[in-house]
């Protein structure tokens, strides 16, 4: 993909009217702090346009960022951040399922999973959810730089075991730091889900 603009383009709320846009949607999904707005940032070929930061819970809206007037990238805000308040998580959580399901133009949701560590609970809920809406699961196992070479077999291997991933299911394993990945997962968007 070739980036002649990217803009964020709208930004949603709890308490939002969500846009019902004219171009195709690929969402991420995943953790707090998994790595989804630097994802995006990679993406983009931008440094810091989609916020990112060492804290979880960076992201608390949904950000739409329109790529070349062609698709929007989705930003969600992760889950399963202890620091925030039960009422809270609710509501985040009520804004990303009202968002996952009345798009009409959402085509895929990405799920990010930590490379180095077991899948939660949230995480095989949200992919037994992708599943079960019909799309194809795509797990991206994020922060790649952070284990050694050797050990991604096994990493690989725990992910697919933890979220009990049917045969054939795409796991792509990506680095914001290297930017590993990045140009497969462009590759997978254009071939699959735009033009
Ligand atoms: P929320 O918005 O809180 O849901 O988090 P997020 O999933 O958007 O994560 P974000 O992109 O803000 O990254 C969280 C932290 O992880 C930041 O400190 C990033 O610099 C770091 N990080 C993200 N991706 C990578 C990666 O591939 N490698 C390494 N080493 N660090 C990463
Ligand atoms: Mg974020």
């Amino acid at each position: 993909m070739i980036i002649k603009n990217v803009n964020l383009e709208t930004v949603c709320g709890i308490t939002s009217v969500l846009p019902d846009n004219a171009h195709p949607e690929i969402a991420f999904s995943g953790k707090s702090n998994v790595g989804k707005s630097s994802l995006i940032n990679a993406l983009m070929n931008r440094k810091s346009y989609a916020r990112i930061s060492a804290t979880p819970g960076k992201t608390q809206t949904i950000n739409y960022y329109n790529i070349n007037d062609e698709l929007y990238l989705v930003d969600l805000p992760g889950y399963g951040y202890a620091k925030v308040s039960e009422k809270e998580k609710i509501k985040w959580g009520q804004l990303v399922e009202r968002y996952l399901h009345s798009s009409r133009q959402l085509k895929a949701v990405f799920l990010l999973i930590d490379i180095r560590h077991e899948p939660s609970a949230n995480d095989k809920m949200m992919y037994d959810w992708i599943v079960g809406q019909g799309y194809e699961p795509i797990i991206i196992a994020t922060k790649l730089d952070k284990i050694k070479r050797s050990q991604l077999e096994k990493h690989i291997k725990m992910l697919r075991t933890g979220l009990k991933l049917l045969p054939g299911t795409k796991v792509i394993p990506f680095s914001s730091m290297t930017k590993q990945g990045r140009d497969e997962i462009w590759e997978l968007v254009e071939t699959e889900y735009i033009g």
